[in-house]
């Protein structure tokens, strides 16, 4: 698809003189009005006429230029269409050489994206907030290995910060009655609530807390540091339970405590840049000349004490220092904009001429209707819950449609889950998701399921092909009615191009949509089997290349494809 494009602009600069990047094709905004656009509205200066002359001129002029390829002018913008045979000899050529890589490219070698994701707090459950910087960090890290670049995913898990010293003091005091082998998170839960009830009356509580945050942050290796290092240990091990349904993994996990021995080094590194003052006995960095409206930054709080911003900038100049990257994307909530935009104040103040390559990519909110899975007031929603919910009613609806199916136990567990994951990655981040188990589980309408269902048809199609088909000389003239699909086909490099550029798994996923919808409107009118073999062929073929570009985009979000469920 790329070449047409190339010649098509190619031919146009040769033609009439005009600079070939100046020359930008964009997608008609009708389909019927021709595969790509030229708008005319920028080349008057260039050709010294107004559009519609330019594009009237430019029509003409390209005529007989590219062969496959006619333009026509419609106002102030050029059409142009590629004759169906030759697109899809060049799309599902493409495909078919590049298989699981279609898409690929290697436009990112030698350039690094760290990613910042997921990263839950230790001693808490992962609630869904975390659940959707998970999903969408792993896409992205996906999207950019496609392309060619190094990825970093790093899991800056929260395990640091006065509340471990309230969790230490109960463990102390009450941990003998602590079963922290069945139910970690949940009992150690419990415990935190408890102890910080019976803080309001008893003072004494909030000052042993203190004393266990103060001991932590000494370094001293003793009984304070053996606990929280207890617990670190069971958080993870309860994350990773999680980790392997969503099949992430992390090149490394670095706590904030991992930053501990950097903070000295890092306040330092600011205050050389004479960006730092005193206010209240607090080191601070003031941010009103960035922006007349942002609170400052606080390093370090009169009792001498770091703040999760404090251990972000360790991190942060850590991972520049070490790997130099191109872009470092956080995936977190948009309730921590004001954060994220601090930290990057904070660079421009010291006059880091990097500070445009960090990047906040926040997200919404995932909702829980009333029902069921709602957390009710002081509950907490154990995610693991709502994973098993998913695959429990997958493999309801997989028993219902296709009893008998051979493991529908694996297939279940990646229909729930990919529904989870598609239903979170289907709109642009900043938006809300509303997670509703119906609707997410459907076979139709916008949903995971719905795209693995239709790359199972596809599959189930070429299962019962003749077994000779790929011998049979194809006749591409029969795709004729194709084309939007040929299009979408062909379109997809650019797609996951896009998706990297504004770190947004949902143009994946809303491409993946459309050709679905293209494919099963197609299916319904052209018979497949059971035709003349050259025309059998070419849409077996097309078959074929729609059921691995599906899969390919399915992965690059994921899910999983099964060929049958
Ligand atoms: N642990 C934090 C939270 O749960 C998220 C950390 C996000 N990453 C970061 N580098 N600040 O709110």
């Amino acid at each position: 698809m790329r070449e047409f494009l190339d010649q098509i602009r190619a031919a146009v600069a040769a033609r009439t003189g005009i600079d070939v990047d100046a020359l930008r094709l964009e997608r008609p905004r009708e389909a019927h009005q021709g595969d790509v656009a030229l708008p005319c509205f920028q080349l008057s200066k260039a050709l010294g006429k107004a559009p519609l002359a330019v594009a009237a001129q430019i029509a003409e002029q390209f005529a007989g230029t590219v062969s496959g390829v006619t333009a026509q002018a419609a106002g102030p913008y050029v059409n142009f269409r590629i004759e169906r045979a030759l697109l899809a000899k060049s799309v599902l050529e493409h495909i078919a050489k590049a298989g699981p890589n279609y898409g690929a490219s290697n436009e990112g070698q030698g350039r690094t994206i760290v990613v910042d994701l997921s990263s839950p707090n230790i001693a808490k459950p992962m609630h869904v907030g975390h659940l959707r910087s998970t999903i969408i960090g792993a896409a992205l890290l996906r999207i950019f290995q496609r392309l060619g670049y190094r990825t970093v995913g790093i899991n800056h898990i929260g395990d640091w910060g006065a509340q471990f010293g309230k969790l230490v003091a109960a463990i102390q005091r009450w941990g003998g009655e602590l079963d922290l082998e069945q139910d970690p998170i949940r009992a150690l839960l419990a415990l935190y609530v408890r102890y910080h009830e019976q803080e309001a009356q008893d003072p004494s509580l909030a000052e042993a807390a203190r004393a266990a945050f103060r001991e932590l942050e000494s370094g001293k290796e003793g009984e304070v540091r053996r606990i929280w290092r207890r617990l670190t240990e069971l958080s993870l091990a309860e994350f990773e339970k999680t980790y392997r349904r969503l099949d992430v993994r992390f090149d490394l996990v670095r706590g904030e405590a991992y930053y501990e021995p950097h903070l000295n080094a890092t306040v330092e590194r600011i205050q050389r840049a004479g960006v730092t003052e005193v206010s209240e006995g607090a080191l601070i960095v003031d941010l009103k000349t960035v922006d007349k409206t942002m609170a400052p930054c606080l390093l370090r709080k009169s009792d001498g004490t770091t703040l999760y911003a404090t251990r972000d900038l360790a991190a942060l100049f850590l991972r520049w220092d070490e790997f130099g990257f191109e872009r470092c994307l956080y995936v977190v909530g948009a309730e921590q904009k004001l954060h994220f935009r601090q930290l990057k104040a904070v660079l421009k103040r010291m006059q880091l001429d990097w500070e445009p390559r960090v990047e906040h990519v926040d997200f919404g909110l995932m909702r829980l209707p009333e029902g069921k899975l709602s957390t009710r007031k002081g509950q907490v929603l154990f995610l693991e819950e709502v994973l098993d919910a998913c695959v429990q009613e997958a493999g309801r609806i997989i028993q219902e449609k296709h009893p008998g199916l051979a493991q529908a136990e694996q297939v279940a567990e990646q229909v729930g889950i990919g529904a989870l994951i598609f239903n979170d990655l289907k709109r642009e981040r900043a938006k809300d998701v509303v997670f509703d188990l119906a609707e997410v589980l459907s076979f139709e309408g916008e949903t995971g399921p719905y795209v693995q269902y239709t790359h199972a048809r596809l599959a189930s199609i070429l299962r019962k092909a003749p077994s000779d088909w790929r011998s049979i000389q194809a006749d591409l003239a029969g795709l004729e009615n194709a084309g939007p699909i040929l299009l979408l086909l062909g379109r997809f490099p650019d797609v996951v191009v896009q998706a990297s550029k504004t770190a947004q798994p949902s143009e994946i996923s809303a491409w993946l949509l459309a050709l679905c919808r293209e494919v099963n409107h197609w299916y319904v009118e052209n018979r497949v089997l059971g035709v003349e073999p050259g025309l059998s062929s070419a849409r077996l073929t097309l078959i074929e290349g729609c059921k691995a570009a599906l899969s390919n985009g399915l992965n690059l979000l994921g899910l999983a494809s099964p060929e049958e469920m």
